[in-house]
């Protein structure tokens, strides 16, 4: 089929290539030149493993990427996959979504036949029906239901597995109304069932289809938060919270993933997503006590840490390493990493900050320009007074004699990722 995808981010990108590669006619429209000028050329304009490779291979050919809407005319379905980034209050901000609705329905009042629009951004439930559909018909002209479609397909992949995410997924969620979309989507997403082993496909409505991936990811957040809060209930006890989160995860009933404790989770999804559903919740009266209380445990979990630094000692004038920024193992995106709260409280306190991460430090420089940065974690350690460990990365497992460098060999551990050894004032977050 031609598919016509607006936006060039983590997840339109990503979905671009995938469908490419699935056998699709893609284009994939954005209003940057640098990154159409990128998919052209071949290069994927984020950081993915396996993604690259798909956009050379299909770039020139089955993918195209152009800044002129009036590609998708000549396309069968168009995917809107740009941001939603979060309002002052947490409220999703749907600008972006609008102005592409309203874009899309303009070009589409050139259109004679038959045209379906999927929503694929995480959008509050109803978005899809009462602003995308009739922006796009007051755009156009055209009649929902009846010119064209709406649909909506949530996206589940993770930054870093993107690609494996995407091209075999645990599910896929179809939201539309009319039997005419499902045929649309049952016809675009085959080659996608065909590929990935027959995974379930769910066939709903818009609104259930958005609130699915609120659902999933604040179940998720939450799970991550409760697993935090038990693991904090072991603390006071002295217990081995691994043990007990490992025990528990081996009940199929819970499961094990998502249950690893320590710093919280950051990230552009869980806080965005579960602050906009809370915001939801909340105009039409609702209190969600639970997801609040999720949020609550995760926003506190750096504070915990600090308060265990605060234990030896004033961090006022002592030189703190942050192991780890980006918000987890295998990016170098920082956005809500818990590195950032715990290096803007140690800022604020007069510590000597320096960070380090293998790619994420970049990134960190523009958010906190002052600290200090060292290029390896040997070299961050060299004369700190503390090592507090922000990220899970690999590399933090094998340090050993390097921590002989510190001053005072106090690590706090976010993560329970540091091989512990003799000489070390080691004390793990959970
Ligand atoms: C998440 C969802 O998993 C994905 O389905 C959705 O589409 C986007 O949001 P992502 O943000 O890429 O994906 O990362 P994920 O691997 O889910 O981790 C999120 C955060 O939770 C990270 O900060 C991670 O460190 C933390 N986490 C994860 C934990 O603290 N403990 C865990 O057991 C798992």
């Amino acid at each position: 089929m031609k598919l016509s995808i607006i936006g060039s981010g983590y997840v339109g990108t990503t979905v671009a290539a995938c469908f490419a590669e699935l056998g699709h006619d893609v284009v994939n429209v954005d209003i940057d030149e640098d990154i159409v000028r990128s998919i052209n050329a071949g290069n994927a304009p984020i950081h993915e493993p396996g993604l690259d490779e798909l956009v050379e291979t299909h770039a020139g050919d089955r993918l195209r990427a152009t800044t002129d809407y009036e590609a998708v005319l000549d396309t069968d379905a168009t995917f809107l996959a740009l941001p939603t980034p979060s309002n002052e209050d947490g409220s999703i901000d749907l600008g972006a979504m609008k102005a592409a609705a309203a874009s899309l329905g303009e070009t589409l009042a050139a259109k004679d036949d038959y045209h379906l629009v999927v929503t694929k951004s995480t959008v509050v439930p109803t978005t899809t029906a009462e602003v995308i559909g009739p922006r796009i018909e007051e755009a156009s002209g055209k009649t929902v239901g009846d010119d064209f479609d709406i649909a909506m397909n949530p996206e589940f992949l993770r930054e870093g597995t993107a690609v494996e995410d995407f091209l075999g997924p645990d599910k896929i969620v179809l939201g539309a109304s009319t039997e005419r979309a499902f045929d649309c989507l049952d016809e675009i997403f085959a080659p996608l069932v065909e590929r990935a082993g027959n995974p379930p496909v769910v066939k709903t409505g818009t609104s259930e289809a958005e609130m699915i991936k609120y659902a999933n990811n604040a179940f998720l957040a939450s799970k991550i938060s409760l697993a935090n809060d038990l693991a904090n209930i072991c603390k006071e006890f002295g217990v081995d919270s691994t043990e007990v989160l490992d025990a528990i995860g081996l009940d199929s009933r819970i499961g094990s993933s998502f249950l690893g404790a320590g710093l919280g989770w950051g990230g552009s999804c869980f806080p965005k997503d579960t602050a906009a559903i809370i915001a939801a919740a909340r105009s039409r009266g609702y209190e969600p006590r639970v997801l609040q209380a999720a949020v609550d445990v995760n926003d506190e979990q750096p504070t915990r840490m600090l308060d265990l630094l605060a234990d030896r000692f004033d961090p006022d004038g002592k030189r703190v390493a942050v192991l780890g920024l980006s918000f987890k193992p295998g990016t170098d995106d920082i956005r809500e990493s818990r590195a950032i709260p715990l290096i803007q409280n140690l800022v604020e306190a007069g510590a000597d900050v320096v960070g380090y991460d293998p790619v994420a430090t970049e990134n960190m420089r523009e958010h906190f320009p002052d600290i200090d940065y060292a290029s390896s974690a040997a070299d961050a350690l060299v004369d700190a007074d503390a090592a507090l460990v922000a990220t899970d990365w690999d590399e933090f497992a094998a340090l050993d004699s390097e921590f002989d460098e510190m001053r005072e060999r106090v690590v706090i551990d976010g993560r329970r990722i540091v091989t512990r050894r003799d000489g070390l004032d080691y004390e793990s977050l959970v």
